[in-house]
């Protein structure tokens, strides 16, 4: 077999317009960034040193979270399904750009030849739709030149054995510039630490750590993890952030909203407000509106600087009360007392 396509939702990893931002430019027309450069095909080596590759790779060195994050987030939740072993997969994808009228790999080859390690399973991911000479063309079986392309259309990752097949491109006759993504993976079982050759183009060992990073089926981080921590990486403004059908904003205006109407209403047990923490500690742009002083019944929550007028029926303290180190789940507790 040639290659196999493996559907996955284009929307939710988005590779192309990340690397669309990068260049300002629809991808299939990032040749009109050039004047006369590159009409000279490629051989290897000049292939991958193009404006393009080292903007692209520029940015990954400058630690290039989003895409870093997103791949990441594919290999779990595309790649990791189709395994049921660890593996180990290059560390960041390799970026290549077939402009029209040029390659976009000097040679044909098999990946055995640059020293890729057997085993290796390669992939693609297609940032253009792409076909014809503008495509990536391999053989069905080992040494038999039998030379096609593959189709590639966003949204539909390809999966071949480069290591064995042989494979490369044509000059593009087409007046798109292919721009795609790939990486490679190696099934644990396949991996030899003793081997030592090493990437002809990142100079870089075939070893985890260094050309691979390895992932472990057995500790799968969850969906919610890998959320948690690109949402850190992102570093996204987390009042944005849905459940699909409420943002955190929401759901936090609605707390503050409701539990000064608690305090509002508590008759029987002492309201107070401070913009000082017991320890004479402050958090900027807010305070704390509390229910109750003694330790064991205190139920307190920091609310913006904004809403402090709105609490003037609290006693104002210059420093609230000795905090009983309670947790979120004492205040729950303590709030279903407090109605009963
Ligand atoms: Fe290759």
């Amino acid at each position: 077999m040639r290659s196999k396509q493996i559907y996955f939702p284009a929307t939710s990893y988005d590779f192309g317009k990340i690397v669309t931002e990068l260049f300002g430019i629809n991808l299939a027309d990032l040749d009109m960034l050039l004047d006369e450069q590159y009409k000279e095909q490629f051989k290897v080596g000049a292939d991958s040193s193009t404006i393009f590759h080292k903007k692209f790779y520029d940015k990954y060195h400058e630690g290039w979270g989003e895409l870093q994050s997103l791949y990441d987030m594919f290999i779990a939740n595309v790649i990791a399904p189709q395994y049921n072993e660890d593996f180990l997969y290059q560390k960041f994808p390799t970026f290549r750009v077939h402009l029209p009228g040029n390659v976009a790999v000097g040679a044909f080859h098999n990946d055995a030849e640059f020293g890729h390690p057997a085993g290796e399973v390669n992939y693609i991911i297609p940032l253009t739709n792409s076909d014809g000479t503008a495509s990536v063309w391999v053989e069905s079986e080992p040494g038999k030149k039998d030379f096609e392309p593959i189709e590639m259309v966003v949204g539909r990752l390809i999966q071949f054995n480069g290591n064995t097949l042989t494979h490369g491109n044509r000059m593009n006759e087409t007046q798109s510039t292919r721009v795609s993504m790939d990486f490679r993976v190696l099934p644990i079982s396949k991996y030899d630490e003793a081997n030592n050759s090493e990437s002809v183009t990142l100079k870089t060992k075939f070893k985890e750590g260094e050309y691979y990073k390895r992932f472990v089926k057995t500790n799968l981080v969850s969906r919610e993890e890998t959320i948690n921590s690109l949402i850190k990486s992102l570093n996204a403004d987390t009042n944005k952030i849905s459940d699909g059908y409420h943002t955190f904003g929401e759901l936090y205006d609605h707390r503050i909203t409701l539990f000064i109407l608690v305090a509002r209403r508590e008759k029987k047990i002492q309201v107070w407000r401070s913009k000082k923490h017991s320890d004479g500690s402050e958090w900027a742009g807010w305070f704390l509106l509390g229910i109750g002083k003694e330790k064991g019944y205190q139920i307190t929550y920091h609310l913006p600087i904004e809403k402090w007028d709105e609490c003037g029926f609290a006693e104002t303290l210059d420093a609230a009360p000795e905090f009983d180190g309670h947790t979120s789940n004492d205040v729950l507790n303590r709030l279903k007392l407090l109605t009963s």
